[in-house]
């Protein structure tokens, strides 16, 4: 190692241990935010970059867009130095850089990596020699090498590489996974594992050392690429788990066997078995997503990823599952689907949170407006629907009350919020997509 570069490691690992280092967190969203408070609260001093101007000025006058961050932990970030800005000039002011922008998919299921390219683009003209640069955001293994370092090398003024051997002078890139969970709080934040895996050993090492300051375990990988890869299994992982059960619950519902006693029944083997649960279809920023950028990326190496397309197939078709559902219990009553009142319960993606991205619900409310039936939705996060890249709704939340005026009452968000025995006792008819209404005996509920 020479010995400017061992030293400015050296100096890089002091920083972090007596909190002078300064964080730069790039897209203040559902990861980036919740990960700038859990570094403020170990009083470093956090600078949190955004496009959207409007983010910048919420939380700069501390108050905040996500539903469970409240402006008290703004305000606590703000008291050990947390600032919000749009100003990429400041990125040469940081020692460590971490990105968490959106990496969603173009309209034919493809990456789209405009996100990531646009703030590398963004930061390379002011970054400087022995910085930390991670990326946090999900995509196919080979980003971090094959994007985001020419785009750095290229980009920057000073002619810096990045630093692939011990003692190599020049930036420090890394890959490390974001394992948020929004809603789960089972596991407190910080005792969730991090992987990392850097484009040379003093990246990795200096990437262990600041996310060690903020989790109780580091797990060092050998590339960036095995850490890109570590995340896409994580989510084929449950992608692929809760295809087969929605696939079951299919033929448990022909078979008359109720899926959600099998499933609780089987968990209690105290090895190999894991218990995954069906539902309307996938949602979110990252299960019906990530598997794509594997599948995607296999083709460049002649491999069909046959699980992810089977697996993506039957959760794609859960809405249109949930949408024969609805029609044969209303034909049970001699109501036809067309003209029928239907309210469907939430939109969000899942319980108890704020962010409907990729919602079945969406699809659900769609499927259920196309036959011709009379759509209404409830959701307490959303007071209203606009639209989005698969959808365009423009609805407003109705209040639940009379819930008799309709003819079924769908459940395909279960937040804990709502009063399912009032809501099964209230109602003509519900279909239960979630087994919120487990344990309450009624003729009126389908369970599917
Ligand atoms: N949300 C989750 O639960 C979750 C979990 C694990 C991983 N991830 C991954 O983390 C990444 C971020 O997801 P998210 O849910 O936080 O997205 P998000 O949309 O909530 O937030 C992204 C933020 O980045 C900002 N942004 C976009 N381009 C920018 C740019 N050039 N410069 C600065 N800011 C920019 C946006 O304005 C937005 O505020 C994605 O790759 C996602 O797959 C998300």
């Amino acid at each position: 190692m020479t010995t400017e570069a061992a030293s400015q490691l050296t100096e890089l690992k002091r920083k972090v241990e007596t909190r002078e280092a300064r964080i730069g967190i790039i897209g203040m969203g559902y990861v980036g935010l919740p990960l700038a408070l859990l570094f403020s609260e170990q009083r470093f001093r956090v600078t949190g970059f955004d496009i959207a101007p409007d983010k910048v000025a919420k939380l700069n006058a501390g108050s905040s867009y996500i539903v469970r961050i409240l402006p008290a932990d703004i305000a606590a970030a703000q008291a050990a130095g947390f600032r919000a800005t749009a100003d990429y000039s400041q990125i040469a002011e940081m020692d460590a850089i971490i990105i968490c922008v959106p990496t969603p998919l173009n309209e034919h299921n493809e990456p789209d990596l405009s996100y990531v390219v646009g703030t590398v683009k963004s930061i390379a003209p002011w970054v400087r020699e022995g910085q930390l640069i991670v990326l946090e955001s999900t995509t196919y293994p080979g980003t971090t090498e094959e994007v985001v370092v020419p785009l750095l090398e290229h980009g920057n003024p000073h002619g810096l590489k990045a630093a692939r051997t011990l003692g190599q002078p020049g930036l420090h890139v890394v890959f490390s996974p974001e394992r948020e969970d929004p809603g789960n709080d089972t596991v407190a934040r910080h005792d969730i594992p991090k992987v990392v895996g850097g484009c040379g050993p003093a990246a990795t090492e200096l990437a262990s050392a600041l996310y060690s300051a903020i989790f109780r375990r580091v797990v060092p990988v050998s590339s960036p690429s095995a850490a890109e890869m570590t995340k896409l299994l994580e989510n084929i992982y449950r992608c692929v788990n809760i295809a087969l059960v929605n696939e079951l619950k299919q033929l448990c519902m022909r078979m008359g066997i109720d899926i959600h006693e099998v499933i609780d029944a089987a968990k209690t083997k105290p090895f190999g078995f894991h218990a995954f649960y069906p539902g309307p279809g996938l949602g979110g920023h990252c299960i019906p997503i990530d598997p794509y950028y594997l599948s995607w990326k296999a083709k460049q190496f002649d491999f069909n990823t046959r699980f992810i397309e089977l697996a993506g197939e039957i959760n794609t078709d859960m809405p249109y599952f949930v949408l024969g559902q609805v029609s044969a219990a209303l034909n049970e009553v001699s109501k036809p689907l067309k003209g029928s009142k239907v309210l469907v319960l939430g939109v969000a993606y899942k319980r108890d949170i704020d962010d409907l991205r990729e919602s079945p619900s969406l699809t659900i409310i769609e499927l259920l407006r196309d036959k011709g039936a009379d759509v209404a939705y409830n959701d307490p996060y959303f007071p209203t629907v606009g639209h989005g890249r698969h959808y365009d709704l423009n609805m407003t939340s109705t209040p639940l009350d009379n819930l008799g005026q309709y003819d079924a009452v769908v459940i395909v968000t279960d937040h804990s919020t709502y009063d399912y025995p009032a809501i099964v006792r209230e109602s003509q008819l519900v279909i239960d997509t979630r087994n919120a209404t487990k344990g309450i005996a009624s003729a009126n509920i389908l369970r599917c």
